[in-house]
Protein backbone atom coordinates (compact mmCIF):
# COMPACT_ATOMS: atom_id res chain seq x y z
CA UNK A 1 0.00 0.00 0.00
CA UNK A 2 1.42 3.45 -0.95
CA UNK A 3 0.98 6.05 1.57
CA UNK A 4 0.27 9.43 1.04
CA UNK A 5 2.74 11.02 3.37
CA UNK A 6 5.29 9.71 1.76
CA UNK A 7 5.03 11.53 -1.31
CA UNK A 8 4.79 14.80 0.48
CA UNK A 9 8.14 17.07 0.75
CA UNK A 10 6.36 19.31 3.26
CA UNK A 11 3.53 20.50 5.04
CA UNK A 12 3.12 23.54 4.11
CA UNK A 13 -0.73 24.53 5.71
CA UNK A 14 -1.48 21.86 8.78
CA UNK A 15 -5.34 20.48 9.30
CA UNK A 16 -5.24 22.72 12.57
CA UNK A 17 -4.42 25.77 10.60
CA UNK A 18 -6.74 25.19 8.15
CA UNK A 19 -9.88 24.24 10.75
CA UNK A 20 -8.85 27.52 12.36
CA UNK A 21 -8.49 29.96 9.45
CA UNK A 22 -11.98 28.31 7.86
CA UNK A 23 -13.92 29.23 10.89
CA UNK A 24 -12.14 32.81 10.94
CA UNK A 25 -13.68 33.21 7.13
CA UNK A 26 -17.19 31.55 8.30
CA UNK A 27 -17.43 34.37 10.98
CA UNK A 28 -16.73 36.78 8.35
CA UNK A 29 -18.97 35.63 5.76
CA UNK A 30 -21.92 34.72 8.50
CA UNK A 31 -21.85 38.52 9.35
CA UNK A 32 -21.91 39.92 5.77
CA UNK A 33 -24.45 37.33 4.85
CA UNK A 34 -26.74 37.55 7.54
CA UNK A 35 -29.64 39.16 6.03
CA UNK A 36 -28.75 38.04 2.19
CA UNK A 37 -30.04 35.05 0.19
CA UNK A 38 -27.09 32.83 0.42
CA UNK A 39 -25.96 30.15 -2.21
CA UNK A 40 -23.17 28.78 -1.69
CA UNK A 41 -21.37 26.94 -4.53
CA UNK A 42 -18.04 25.04 -5.03
CA UNK A 43 -16.24 24.26 -7.83
CA UNK A 44 -15.15 20.61 -8.13
CA UNK A 45 -13.36 18.61 -7.85
CA UNK A 46 -10.42 20.83 -6.11
CA UNK A 47 -12.97 22.75 -3.68
CA UNK A 48 -15.14 19.55 -2.18
CA UNK A 49 -13.39 19.26 0.69
CA UNK A 50 -12.84 23.00 1.82
CA UNK A 51 -16.60 23.84 0.80
CA UNK A 52 -18.15 21.02 3.18
CA UNK A 53 -16.01 22.97 6.27
CA UNK A 54 -16.62 26.17 5.19
CA UNK A 55 -20.47 25.54 4.87
CA UNK A 56 -20.32 24.12 8.29
CA UNK A 57 -18.87 27.29 9.65
CA UNK A 58 -21.65 29.11 8.48
CA UNK A 59 -24.92 29.23 10.81
CA UNK A 60 -27.35 30.51 8.25
CA UNK A 61 -30.03 28.66 6.18
CA UNK A 62 -28.26 28.44 2.66
CA UNK A 63 -28.24 26.11 -0.24
CA UNK A 64 -25.09 24.41 -1.32
CA UNK A 65 -24.86 23.51 -5.16
CA UNK A 66 -21.81 22.59 -6.80
CA UNK A 67 -19.92 22.89 -10.74
CA UNK A 68 -17.34 21.08 -11.98
CA UNK A 69 -15.18 22.90 -14.15
CA UNK A 70 -11.56 21.09 -16.01
CA UNK A 71 -8.31 22.57 -17.18
CA UNK A 72 -5.56 20.20 -16.69
CA UNK A 73 -4.52 17.31 -18.41
CA UNK A 74 -4.52 13.79 -15.83
CA UNK A 75 -0.80 14.81 -15.07
CA UNK A 76 -0.55 18.08 -15.76
CA UNK A 77 0.64 21.08 -12.86
CA UNK A 78 -0.35 23.70 -15.19
CA UNK A 79 -3.57 25.14 -16.19
CA UNK A 80 -3.86 24.00 -19.87
CA UNK A 81 -5.54 27.55 -20.14
CA UNK A 82 -8.71 26.31 -21.76
CA UNK A 83 -11.74 25.66 -19.36
CA UNK A 84 -13.93 23.08 -19.96
CA UNK A 85 -17.82 23.30 -17.94
CA UNK A 86 -18.38 19.57 -17.07
CA UNK A 87 -21.33 19.77 -14.19
CA UNK A 88 -23.82 22.81 -14.93
CA UNK A 89 -25.75 24.01 -11.53
CA UNK A 90 -29.20 22.22 -10.32
CA UNK A 91 -31.10 25.10 -9.46
CA UNK A 92 -31.75 28.70 -10.79
CA UNK A 93 -29.00 31.63 -9.13
CA UNK A 94 -31.61 34.24 -10.31
CA UNK A 95 -31.72 36.76 -7.80
CA UNK A 96 -29.59 34.95 -5.06
CA UNK A 97 -26.78 35.91 -2.97
CA UNK A 98 -23.88 33.86 -4.46
CA UNK A 99 -20.45 32.68 -2.88
CA UNK A 100 -18.29 30.60 -5.21
CA UNK A 101 -15.63 28.45 -3.42
CA UNK A 102 -12.75 27.35 -4.87
CA UNK A 103 -9.60 25.65 -3.99
CA UNK A 104 -6.73 27.50 -5.00
CA UNK A 105 -6.24 31.12 -7.10
CA UNK A 106 -3.37 30.50 -9.54
CA UNK A 107 -3.82 32.30 -13.03
CA UNK A 108 -7.42 33.14 -12.65
CA UNK A 109 -8.98 31.11 -16.06
CA UNK A 110 -10.75 28.63 -14.20
CA UNK A 111 -12.18 31.54 -11.88
CA UNK A 112 -12.95 33.91 -14.62
CA UNK A 113 -15.08 31.49 -16.58
CA UNK A 114 -16.97 30.93 -14.15
CA UNK A 115 -17.82 34.42 -12.77
CA UNK A 116 -18.68 35.14 -16.22
CA UNK A 117 -21.11 32.04 -16.55
CA UNK A 118 -22.97 32.82 -13.49
CA UNK A 119 -23.46 36.62 -13.87
CA UNK A 120 -25.32 35.60 -17.03
CA UNK A 121 -27.84 33.79 -14.53
CA UNK A 122 -28.53 36.92 -12.87
CA UNK A 123 -27.76 36.33 -9.06
CA UNK A 124 -27.88 39.38 -7.11
CA UNK A 125 -24.28 39.11 -6.25
CA UNK A 126 -21.42 37.17 -6.61
CA UNK A 127 -18.60 37.00 -4.56
CA UNK A 128 -15.02 34.39 -4.05
CA UNK A 129 -14.33 32.73 -1.10
CA UNK A 130 -10.26 30.91 -1.93
CA UNK A 131 -8.61 28.83 0.33
CA UNK A 132 -5.29 29.56 -1.28
CA UNK A 133 -3.57 32.72 -3.58
CA UNK A 134 -1.11 32.11 -5.77
CA UNK A 135 -0.97 35.85 -7.03
CA UNK A 136 2.85 35.07 -8.45
CA UNK A 137 1.22 33.15 -11.08
CA UNK A 138 -1.97 35.38 -11.94
CA UNK A 139 -2.35 35.81 -15.84
CA UNK A 140 -6.30 37.13 -15.65
CA UNK A 141 -7.13 39.59 -12.99
CA UNK A 142 -10.22 37.85 -10.44
CA UNK A 143 -11.38 39.90 -7.13
CA UNK A 144 -11.53 37.10 -4.30
CA UNK A 145 -13.21 38.89 -1.44
CA UNK A 146 -12.23 36.19 1.12
CA UNK A 147 -8.59 34.55 0.68
CA UNK A 148 -8.01 31.75 3.20
CA UNK A 149 -3.76 31.43 2.67
CA UNK A 150 -1.44 33.18 0.17
CA UNK A 151 1.10 31.23 -0.66
CA UNK A 152 4.43 31.11 -3.03
CA UNK A 153 4.68 29.59 -6.71
CA UNK A 154 4.65 25.91 -5.79
CA UNK A 155 2.59 23.13 -6.60
CA UNK A 156 0.47 22.16 -4.03
CA UNK A 157 -1.91 19.14 -2.89
CA UNK A 158 -4.45 17.62 -0.28
CA UNK A 159 -7.63 19.28 1.07
CA UNK A 160 -9.13 18.91 -1.92
CA UNK A 161 -6.29 19.14 -4.49
CA UNK A 162 -5.17 16.73 -6.31
CA UNK A 163 -2.23 16.05 -9.11
CA UNK A 164 -3.39 12.73 -11.18
CA UNK A 165 -6.76 12.55 -9.05
CA UNK A 166 -5.06 11.59 -6.17
CA UNK A 167 -3.83 13.18 -2.50
CA UNK A 168 -7.66 14.92 -2.48
CA UNK A 169 -8.18 13.08 0.41
CA UNK A 170 -4.86 14.15 2.39
CA UNK A 171 -6.39 16.62 5.49
CA UNK A 172 -3.19 19.55 5.03
CA UNK A 173 -2.11 20.86 2.40
CA UNK A 174 1.57 19.84 1.46
CA UNK A 175 4.38 20.28 -1.58
CA UNK A 176 4.29 17.12 -3.60
CA UNK A 177 7.72 15.62 -3.60
CA UNK A 178 9.48 16.67 -7.53
CA UNK A 179 10.60 13.11 -8.11
CA UNK A 180 6.29 12.52 -8.21
CA UNK A 181 6.00 15.20 -10.38
CA UNK A 182 8.58 15.51 -12.96
CA UNK A 183 7.90 14.61 -16.55
CA UNK A 184 4.34 15.27 -16.02
CA UNK A 185 4.18 19.11 -17.22
P1 LIG B 1 -6.39 28.61 -12.56
O1 LIG B 1 -7.48 28.48 -13.58
O2 LIG B 1 -5.01 28.64 -13.19
O3 LIG B 1 -6.60 29.76 -11.60
O4 LIG B 1 -6.34 27.28 -11.75
C1 LIG B 1 -7.36 26.94 -10.97
C2 LIG B 1 -7.47 25.45 -10.81
O5 LIG B 1 -6.27 24.74 -11.08
C3 LIG B 1 -7.77 25.23 -9.36
O6 LIG B 1 -9.15 25.20 -9.22
C4 LIG B 1 -7.10 23.93 -9.05
O7 LIG B 1 -8.04 22.90 -9.18
C5 LIG B 1 -5.98 23.82 -10.06
N1 LIG B 1 -4.68 24.16 -9.46
C6 LIG B 1 -3.99 25.31 -9.57
N2 LIG B 1 -2.85 25.30 -8.84
C7 LIG B 1 -2.82 24.09 -8.26
C8 LIG B 1 -1.90 23.45 -7.36
O8 LIG B 1 -0.86 23.99 -6.90
N3 LIG B 1 -2.24 22.19 -6.98
C9 LIG B 1 -3.36 21.54 -7.40
N4 LIG B 1 -4.24 22.09 -8.22
C10 LIG B 1 -3.98 23.36 -8.66
MG1 LIG C 1 -10.32 23.99 -8.43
Amino acid sequence: MSLLDDDISKVLISKKDIAKRTLELGDEISRDYKDKDLVIIGILKGAFVFTSDLARSIPLRCSVDFLATSSYGSKGVKSSGEVKLLKGLSSSIDGKDVLITEDILDSGTTLNFVLNLLKKEKPASVNVCTLLNKPSRRKIDVPAKYVGFTIKDEFVVGYGLGYNGWYRNLPYVGVLRESIWQGGQ
